[in-house]
């Protein structure tokens, strides 16, 4: 079988609305699927639940909570490694993701461990699910960072999290947009502000359309966000690179997260006087 081509394109730093973000970062995510899976999911595990390219696990942290018994979504679901993880600490989880690649590697993992993962394909911005529907939602580096219109996600997370509810995610740690992506050295020479908000996108050179956007927000507004929405935050963690983790994944590597972060995981919990 050949392999799926991609189109050929350019980097830039322009804007990119959310409609646009969404088509092309589901086809992108299809595409590149069996490449992440084939690469990252030995390390994943298929019942496994780590936090970002140090390898840090929901085992150790525990910025979920208790599980068991509770009702659980997790945003960018990809092949459902963590959810499936939830699931065998007694926790009833969902997965819902973009890429219909992705959702095809989750019930190949369903078939393979036992463990099944009820997941749905769809945007973050747009959750399928009533409202009051979970007790936790997270994301382990899935969709916050691929979302132009990021309140009107957390608006939806609000929405089916019951009041009390636990919030979660992981994201590509801020500080680091203003690094090349590059795991050597000579990716820590600061190149571009931290404060500079303008997505990265890569534009398909036949079309002059996004064919990948990702999405930066600062510490602050991270903070911001989760407050205007209601949320009291009681976890900001930045996981220090392990002595036991010589992978390279991307520009996550030994060289550059023994001196500087490369994932911030958000706790926080919903108030009761949250407007929905
Ligand atoms: C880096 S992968 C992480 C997947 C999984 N959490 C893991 O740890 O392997 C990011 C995932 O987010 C998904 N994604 C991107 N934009 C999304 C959106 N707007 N709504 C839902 N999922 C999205 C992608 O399809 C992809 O599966």
């Amino acid at each position: 079988m050949s392999e799926p081509q991609g189109p050929i394109v350019y980097s830039d730093r322009r804007a990119v609305s959310e409609t646009e973000s969404r088509r092309a970062n589901g086809p992108d995510w299809d595409r590149y699927a069996d490449e992440y899976q084939a690469t990252h999911g030995p390390f994943l595990g298929d019942i496994g639940f780590i936090w970002g390219p140090e390898g840090v696990t929901e085992e150790s942290l525990r910025v979920l909570g208790d599980l068991a018994g509770r009702q659980v979504l997790e945003l960018g679901s990809g092949a459902g490694q963590c959810a499936r993880w939830v699931r065998h600490q007694g926790g009833t989880s969902y997965g819902l993701d973009l890429s219909h690649r992705q959702l095809q590697h989750s019930l190949r993992l369903d078939d393979a461990t036992g463990v099944a993962v009820p997941s749905v394909r769809a945007t973050a911005t747009a959750i399928p699910f009533a409202d009051d529907s979970f007790d936790v939602v997270f994301c382990s580096f899935g969709a916050l960072q691929f979302v132009a219109d990021i309140e009107v996600a957390v608006a939806d997370v609000v929405r089916v999290l019951r009041p009390g509810g636990r919030f979660a995610f992981s994201i590509t740690h801020p500080t680091r947009w203003m690094f090349p992506d590059d795991p050597t050295a000579e990716g820590l020479t600061a190149s571009q502000s931290y404060w500079d908000r303008t997505p990265y996108v890569e534009i398909d050179v036949t079309t002059g359309t996004a064919s990948y956007a990702e999405h930066h927000r600062t510490l602050g507004d991270w903070v911001g966000l989760l407050s205007a929405a209601g949320f009291r935050l009681t976890d900001l963690i930045e996981p220090e690179w392990p002595a036991d983790n010589d992978r390279i994944w991307g520009g996550w590597s030994r060289a550059r997260g023994e001196l500087t972060p490369g994932t911030a995981i958000f706790g926080a919990d919903l108030l009761a006087t949250a407007q929905r």
